[in-house]
């Protein structure tokens, strides 16, 4: 298990509800090799719910902590530029909502309830497939807090974070044999609309994860 020690976390989220996850093992059933040369990108989903544990090493996997200073993905001199939301469709234990993810104390806050999923996929260019996952990472990012340090270069690093941080998700995915797939097709507003990202904050990723088909 992860031990979280106190630690500052950054961003400010409006007093609401939220939920608590479950501390992420960091023993898997499935050897890195095999999670690697397994991953592929999916688009058909099962109906069946995710689980909170699952949806805990999902986000942890993104950009949990791993020590008091650490984070499972790089950063840019540790700037930690990335933001993590779920969009929860399908999750037990969890009400539908948009849910902003704070590595520390490893928790969900509310953002806004509702099932979103279908404006989401509307917002994705009508990628219609996206509702039917059961949860939608958006991987979103704060440019400011690594341009602030490396000026237009930092703004590379913060896309490079990104793909790390979308990887770790993806092999992650893969390694509880969910289907997922990384989606850059989306209209920035209207994902930020329906985010409710506060100014500054911009979508860079979508990764909708779902229960794969049985054939
Ligand atoms: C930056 C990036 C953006 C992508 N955007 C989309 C997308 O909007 N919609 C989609 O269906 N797939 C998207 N994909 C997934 C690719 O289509 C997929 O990775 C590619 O077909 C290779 O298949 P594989 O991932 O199974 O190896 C994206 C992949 C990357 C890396």
């Amino acid at each position: 298990m992860v031990s979280f020690a106190a630690a500052a976390e950054g961003r400010a989220v409006p007093a609401a509800q939220g939920v608590s996850l479950p501390l992420p093992p960091t023993a898997g059933s499935m050897s890195l090799e095999e999670a690697l040369a397994h991953r592929r990108s999916a688009c058909e989903f099962a109906l069946g719910a995710l689980t909170l544990d699952e949806i805990s090493r999902l986000v942890w996997a993104a950009q949990g902590f791993t020590a008091p200073e650490g984070r499972t993905a790089p950063s840019p001199g540790a700037t930690y530029p990335l933001e993590v939301y779920v969009v929860a469709g399908n999750v037990g234990d969890l009400a539908a909502g948009v849910y902003c993810y704070r590595p520390v104390p490893h928790r969900l806050e509310l953002v806004t309830d509702g099932d979103i999923r279908v404006p989401l996929a509307d917002a994705a260019v009508g990628q219609t497939w996206i509702s039917r996952a059961a949860m939608v990472v958006v991987i979103a990012a704060v440019f400011e807090r690594t341009t602030a340090h490396y000026g237009k270069r930092g703004e590379r690093y913060v896309y490079v974070e990104a793909g790390h941080a979308a990887q770790n998700l993806l092999l992650q995915a893969t390694a509880l044999g969910l289907g997922a797939r990384p989606v850059g097709a989306f209209n920035e507003l209207g994902i930020s609309h329906l985010l409710r990202l506060p100014g500054g904050e911009v979508p860079l990723y979508l990764v909708p994860v779902g229960r794969v088909p049985r054939f």
